[in-house]
């Protein structure tokens, strides 16, 4: 089965052509990195704009490499929640319009859904049920993948997400958006034990995290730093800022493996980029002789093909939608609206 996919939730137009929810036939993105970097952060009317005038061509494009005609397309796939709600919305109208233009069954997919199942184009052989931390820009929690699409979430961000608080400080830095990706490579070369951080302790579900006063913390360390005249150890900040983020992360990671008896772990999201975090989570995940999956950088990010991924296996579940479907800038992954 060939799914045409599509998302465009955030700053990424992306057209992908999956086969039976595996195999990767094509795969192509527009980033709008470029246009925000002068704003600091994205600018929803902007992104909004800039899918409509890519979202055709990407299209045609994923066409054109595979060889494949629009007789061979068998579904179509978008993201329909969350994001932008108005760069979502591109998606989903483009979609509903080739859909039934191609009279082929449309399929909403969840965009966290969707980073997780990036761990099935990268390891073929993994299925559910398995333990997933996904980590990105808007989204911080442990879900249980019971299968490919029954979700249980074990915990969550309460404040801020993990990507948000990297592009902050990263931002107060002085680094480029999304600060994520520079933070970590300026935080190769620092000392992370430099500036004390606070770590979160668990709460009343020990699953949950907070990043807030994390944040925080690493912003005044960088005024106070500004205000007194010190010259601030910038690789430093950003180590200290990455093990703290990471210490929040893999404790509650290790302890919902030993709760639940999973024996596999998956990691997704942008953040799952992040090598601090990477190198954590592999360590821990030894002792306790868990198997890891870590998709490469490329799928950590927003792309096509993992909506294309999820999106077969929402068919198979008979999750397909009508004309009526609609886009939503909030939604719970286990689909309730928020
Ligand atoms: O999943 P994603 O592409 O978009 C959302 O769905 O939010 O995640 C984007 C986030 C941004 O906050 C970006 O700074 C962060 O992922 N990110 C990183 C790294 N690479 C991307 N954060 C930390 N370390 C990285 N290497
Ligand atoms: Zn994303």
């Amino acid at each position: 089965m060939n799914i045409l996919a599509v998302e465009s939730s955030c700053d990424e137009t992306a057209v992908a052509i999956v086969r039976d929810g595996r195999q990767v036939l094509t795969d192509c993105i527009a980033s709008q990195v470029e246009l925000h970097k002068v704003y600091g952060g994205v600018v929803p009317e902007i992104a909004s704009r800039k899918h409509v005038e890519a979202i055709y061509g990407l299209a045609d494009q994923a066409l054109a490499e595979t060889g494949l005609t629009r007789a061979d397309i068998d579904a179509v796939a978008v993201t329909y929640a969350p994001g932008l709600i108005g760069a979502v919305l591109v998606g989903v109208n483009f979609a509903k319009a080739a859909a039934m233009a191609l009279d082929v069954p449309l399929i909403p997919v969840h965009h966290i859904r969707g980073h997780i199942a990036a761990n099935y184009l990268a390891f073929p052989e993994l299925k559910p049920p398995f333990l997933c931390l996904v980590v990105s820009g808007g989204h911080t929690m442990i879900v249980e993948v019971a299968d490919y699409t029954k979700m249980r979430i074990l915990g969550t961000t309460l404040d801020d997400a993990a990507g948000e608080c990297f592009d902050k400080v990263g931002r107060v830095l002085g680094m480029p958006y999304p600060g994520g990706a520079a933070m970590d490579r300026a935080a190769q070369s620092g000392d992370d034990t430099r500036y004390p951080m606070p770590r979160s302790k668990p709460g009343a579900n020990p699953y949950d995290m907070s990043f807030s006063g994390l944040k925080t913390a690493a912003l005044n360390t960088i005024h106070h730093a500004q205000q007194v005249g010190e010259e601030l150890d910038i690789p430093s900040v950003a180590a200290s800022f990455s093990a703290a983020v990471s210490d929040t992360l893999v404790p509650r990671v290790v302890r919902a493996l030993e709760e639940t008896g999973h024996k596999k772990l998956a990691v997704a999201g942008g953040v799952a980029a992040n090598s601090r975090i990477r190198g954590d989570i592999l360590k821990a995940a030894e002792k306790l002789g868990v198997q890891v999956y870590l998709p490469p950088l490329k799928l950590c990010g927003d792309n096509a093909a993992m909506i294309g991924a999820q999106g077969y296996y929402e068919y198979l579940a008979g999750n397909t939608a009508g004309m009526e479907l609609n886009a939503y800038a909030t939604k719970s992954i286990l689909g309730e609206t928020i």
